[in-house]
């Protein structure tokens, strides 16, 4: 979408807070032993408590309240009887809509203990959406954020998974622009504009470069022993930098 009024904003913030605080809370509760089931109904409190309903669910009929994937998992795990292990890299991506307005955000941690490799990892990826970040705003092509994302990675010396875009967002999940890639490619020609709501989200990963889907229809995985990390925030483009609107409360 494109935010046309200051009721709109107001009304896309709100959501947006609300999963960032749903993220920060479920990423705080993360340690070994929980059920990724239990962590996910932890979740679904948290919607409850804030009147607010679970987007994958909604729109796609995802089997869970929010994403839970780890180590070989890149995304959308369905929270289920995996326990969570020493070590395990744990990615919770969090998306909800209220009123009509919708948000998206993730985030990953490493469950103690930690290794040299797994916190670069986190680290580097947190850098990889900075850095895109700080290339979108009005008027600049949507190739810059996959370049930049690309740039940090191979900076870092990681890879992408290649097939997990970015994405419009705002009165839908996914909206346009959609397929916002995580490298860059000169074909794409479209540009930012004034106003724009989109997600930026980078995976960063050790080996794989492509996820596939696994048997159960929506877990995407990695090659067996490949670690990944992603983080996303939704964000209103600007003529200057872009206002972050996924922030806890
Ligand atoms: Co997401
Ligand atoms: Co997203």
């Amino acid at each position: 979408m494109t935010i046309e009024s200051e009721h709109q904003l107001d009304a896309l913030k709100r959501i947006c807070q609300i999963v960032a605080t749903i993220l920060k809370k479920m990423l705080e509760r993360v340690e070994p032993g929980l059920t990724t089931l239990a962590l996910d109904q932890y979740g679904q409190e948290l919607f409850d408590y804030y009147g607010a309903r679970s987007a994958p669910r909604l729109t796609y009929n995802f089997p869970g309240t929010t994403c839970i994937s780890i180590n070989e998992e890149a995304a959308h795990g369905i929270p289920g009887a995996r326990v969570i292990q020493p070590g395990d890299l744990v990615n919770i991506d969090v998306s909800g809509e209220l009123n009509g307005f919708f948000g998206d955000t993730g985030g990953t941690v490493v469950v103690p203990p930690d290794t040299a490799l797994k916190r670069r990892l986190v680290y580097s990826t947190q850098m990889a959406l900075k850095a895109a970040m700080s290339q979108a705003r009005a008027g600049q092509p949507i190739r810059e954020i996959g370049r930049a994302i690309e740039q940090t990675a191979k900076k870092k010396g990681f890879r992408i998974l290649r097939n997990l875009c970015s994405h419009g967002v705002g009165l839908g999940l996914h909206e346009e622009p959609k397929e916002i890639l995580p490298y860059y490619d000169p074909r794409d020609r479209r540009v930012l504009t004034q106003g724009m709501v989109i997600t930026i989200e980078p995976f960063l990963s050790t080996r794989s470069t492509y996820v596939s889907e696994a048997s159960d229809g929506w877990t995407l995985l990695g090659e067996k022993g490949n670690l990944s990390a992603q983080f996303e925030h939704t964000m209103v483009i600007t003529e200057k930098e872009p206002l972050i609107l996924t922030q806890a409360f």
